[in-house]
């Protein structure tokens, strides 16, 4: 198995140790359901039986008495596995672990045969070589592995990696048929411990690699250079019997401090309307208010407007009968506005809606020959919809302003007409503002992925305080000797 079928599978396959409610604060749940562990339990087949069939068996070497000719010595070499097929598989996760179990397993061997014998009866030796195929009947492999939480990444621990194969047949191409018998004594126990073993071990490489790579997963996931997704693992997997539950911190984090703190309540399971599909990930709401928070800390929420679509809104003339004050103070000086958030945005999450609630300080500042001259301020309460896709493997989202409420902070130009200045508010917000703001939370953030799975199919359901992602994945090979995560 590759380390990123692997990685999948371990996340997959966790043997949960009797569940220990530690409570430790959880703010994204992952569940993988039947579907999901299915389709990795396939993709750790798949690596597992391109990595048997590439294994090379050691050759076999034995000397037979056989009567009237004496003592002929016997090799087998070249021994390729070929044409492994699982019957049935199956991945059944339990309280003690995950089990993942392949039955009518059927594989051939081909190989070259030699044989060679000379005594002092016939002083001439003698020997001949063939091609020889060995069919391989009642194969059965089964794994179980546990997985529990520890230093908030996921460790994985076999329990349990056994092969064990019923019968063989071998067929031998050309030579002689007295020797046919011969082989089959000499070789066939030890033909069938010898793949037994091939086997098992390489089942125990791939799920040691698999574990590695699980302790290796980072425990940041980089949004930008600002911040980053915790991903720690927190609490141990839960298994349910038809799937496997994670829970991560899921908050968003300073790049270089931390320093938010939030509670949430004990959260109800991870639900997907549609059961087919492989993984859920839920996200609770204090996923998306820290990384508001944050970004607000960061001092990222600060826009100079010097330009519009309608120019005109920026110099004091175009403002004449709006603000008569103004022009009569600065006739024909440019202006700028210099928008600020005044405390971090707020977002509720219900079953029916995203509302976002932004708050900002807007100041008119004059350019008056090289000064800038600040000289009013309007408070601003903007009510948004908000809404979330999955694109690649992020959540994007997208706002829609609702509503917006103005109010004259101070003023240096007298009193304001907040009825005739709100709709050129409003139409600069939704001609510079909205746009900038869904260029940016439209490109969103990484969902927690491992590298090479992409969502597929997503699914968001929106619910009392969190957002659920449905999903089908795929994989892509092509990914493979890396593990990290996707973004
Ligand atoms: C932190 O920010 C720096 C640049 O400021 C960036 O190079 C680095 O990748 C960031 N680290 C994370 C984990 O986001
Ligand atoms: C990430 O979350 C874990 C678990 O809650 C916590 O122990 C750790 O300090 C967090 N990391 C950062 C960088 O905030
Ligand atoms: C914009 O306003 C912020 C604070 O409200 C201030 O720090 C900054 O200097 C202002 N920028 C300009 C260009 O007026
Ligand atoms: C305005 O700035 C320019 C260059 O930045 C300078 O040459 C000019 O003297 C300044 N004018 C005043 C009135 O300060």
């Amino acid at each position: 198995m590759s380390p990123l079928i692997t990685h999948l599978i371990l996340t997959l396959s966790l043997i949960i140790h009797p569940q220990l409610i530690t409570g430790e604060q959880s703010f994204i749940s992952i569940l993988i359901t039947q579907n999901g562990l299915d389709f990795v339990k396939n993709l750790l087949q798949n690596r597992a039986i391109s990595t048997i069939t590439h294994s090379p068996i050691p050759k076999f070497e034995s000397s037979v008495h056989i009567p009237v000719i004496g003592e002929v010595r016997i090799l087998l070499s070249d021994v390729n596995i070929h044409q492994l097929n699982v019957g049935v598989s199956k991945v059944i996760p339990g309280s003690d672990g995950v089990a993942i179990s392949g039955s009518d397993v059927a594989c051939d061997l081909d190989m070259r045969w030699h044989y060679s014998y000379g005594s002092s009866i016939f002083p001439i030796s003698i020997s001949d070589s063939g091609t020889s195929n060995i069919q391989v009947h009642g194969m059965e492999m089964m794994v179980r592995v546990g997985l529990d939480t520890r230093k908030g990444y996921v460790k994985l621990s076999t329990n349990e990696c056994n092969c064990h194969i019923d019968d063989i047949t071998i067929h031998l191409d050309g030579g002689a048929s007295w020797l046919y018998q011969a082989i089959l004594d000499a070789f066939k126990e030890e033909i069938v411990s010898t793949v037994e073993n091939t086997i098992t071990y390489v089942l125990r490489t791939e799920l040691s690699n698999l574990g590695s790579l699980l302790e290796r997963l980072p425990k940041l996931l980089p949004v930008d250079d600002v911040a980053s997704l915790n991903v720690t693992f927190v609490n141990n997997p839960l298994l349910t019997g038809t799937s496997i539950g994670f829970e991560i911190s899921g908050l968003f984090v300073e790049n270089k401090t931390d320093t938010h703190s939030f509670r949430n309540s004990l959260q109800p399971p991870v639900h997907c309307s549609d059961p087919s599909k492989m993984i859920g990930i839920a996200l609770d709401e204090a996923v998306f208010i820290s990384a508001l928070a944050l970004y607000y800390n960061a001092m990222f929420m600060h826009w100079i407007v010097d330009k519009l679509p309608e120019q005109s809104l920026l110099n004091t003339a175009g403002w004449r009968f709006i603000v008569p004050e103004l022009y009569r103070k600065y006739p024909n000086d440019n202006m700028i506005l210099n928008l600020s958030l005044s405390d971090p945005p707020t977002v509720q999450i219900s079953s029916q809606k995203i509302d976002s609630v932004i708050y900002a300080d807007l100041v008119i500042d004059v350019l008056d020959r090289n000064d800038t001259i600040p000289v009013a301020c309007i408070s601003l309460v903007i009510s948004g919809m908000g809404s979330v896709q999955v694109i690649g493997n992020n959540l994007a989202a997208h706002l829609k302003m609702d509503d917006l409420a103005t109010s004259l902070k101070w003023s240096n130009i007298g009193n304001l007409h907040m009825f005739l200045i709100q709709p050129v508010i409003w139409a600069i917000f939704e001609t510079v503002f909205v746009p900038y703001v869904n260029a940016r939370i439209g490109i969103g953030f990484p969902l927690p992925i491992i590298r090479g799975f992409m969502l597929r199919n997503a699914e968001i359901i929106t619910s009392n305080s969190r957002i659920t992602v449905c999903s089908d994945v795929t994989y892509d090979e092509a990914f493979d000797s890396t593990l990290v995560y996707t973004s």
